[in-house]
């Protein structure tokens, strides 16, 4: 599966031909100017919780490509609200299986409100399951014990973890995340978008490798092919 990075926690991830964008924040935030918001092709938009900096470019994407939302309950009746009419709302142990694989909501620690001040219910990670492979995308959370569930029942190639601090897991608790997933791949996001978020690169990615463990810092727009094989 292809994957690029958008900015922030925005990734786009091709697999079995369609194209799946996670937490699209990309007006508003100076790392991502360079990115051309109407090239971005979605026909699944996945949103974690409902802070601005996931929801961000999220409804005017999927008003323009007619993409299916993805959320929790709560978000998805704020989607419906807007307008969408393409939306599956979903609650944290819950799966769906689409086209593209199985997506599965997972607990995430964190909190969740829209800018306009409706409640986004409870926020979430997802665990997908695709024939091209596995892969968890925590969201915004703190370390927190569940995710040994993915490590034990789950079957983890790869994941998508905040490492920025102050709102999310520093690096040091997702290297311990990255043990209880029992996954070796780790995908950095949420980090360098705000001054308060800024990380030592090679620090963070010297923790992981003294670990025997891999932590990719994408630049904002590179693509990267990630394959099924451990
Ligand atoms: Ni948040
Ligand atoms: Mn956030």
């Amino acid at each position: 599966m292809l994957i690029t990075y958008y900015g922030h926690s925005c990734f786009h991830i091709q697999i079995q031909g369609k194209n799946i964008l996670f937490d699209p924040f990309i007006t508003g935030n100076q790392q991502a100017s360079h990115i051309n918001i109407s090239k971005i092709e979605a026909d699944y938009i996945l949103i974690s919780h409902a802070h601005n900096d996931h929801v961000g470019d999220s409804l005017a994407i999927a008003k323009r490509t007619g993409a299916t939302i993805i959320g929790i309950w709560e978000v998805g009746v704020w989607f419906e609200k807007q307008g969408i009419s393409n939306v599956v709302k979903m609650n944290i142990g819950g799966s769906w299986q689409f086209d593209f694989g199985k997506v599965k909501l997972v607990n995430a620690v964190h909190t969740s409100r829209f800018t306009d001040g409706t409640h986004g219910g409870q926020p979430c990670g997802f665990y997908i399951t695709t024939e091209e492979g596995n892969f968890y995308f925590a969201g915004d959370t703190a370390l927190h014990y569940d995710m040994k569930l993915l490590g034990k029942h789950a079957n983890v190639r790869f994941a998508f973890l905040p490492i920025g601090d102050v709102y999310t897991m520093d690096v040091d608790d997702a290297l311990i995340a990255s043990k209880y997933i029992k996954c070796d791949k780790i995908i950095g996001m949420h980090y360098d978008s705000f001054d308060l978020i800024k990380i030592d690169h090679a620090k963070a990615k010297d923790k992981f490798a003294n670990q025997d463990k891999k932590l990719y810092l994408m630049t904002i727009g590179e693509k990267m092919e990630m394959r099924n094989e451990k």
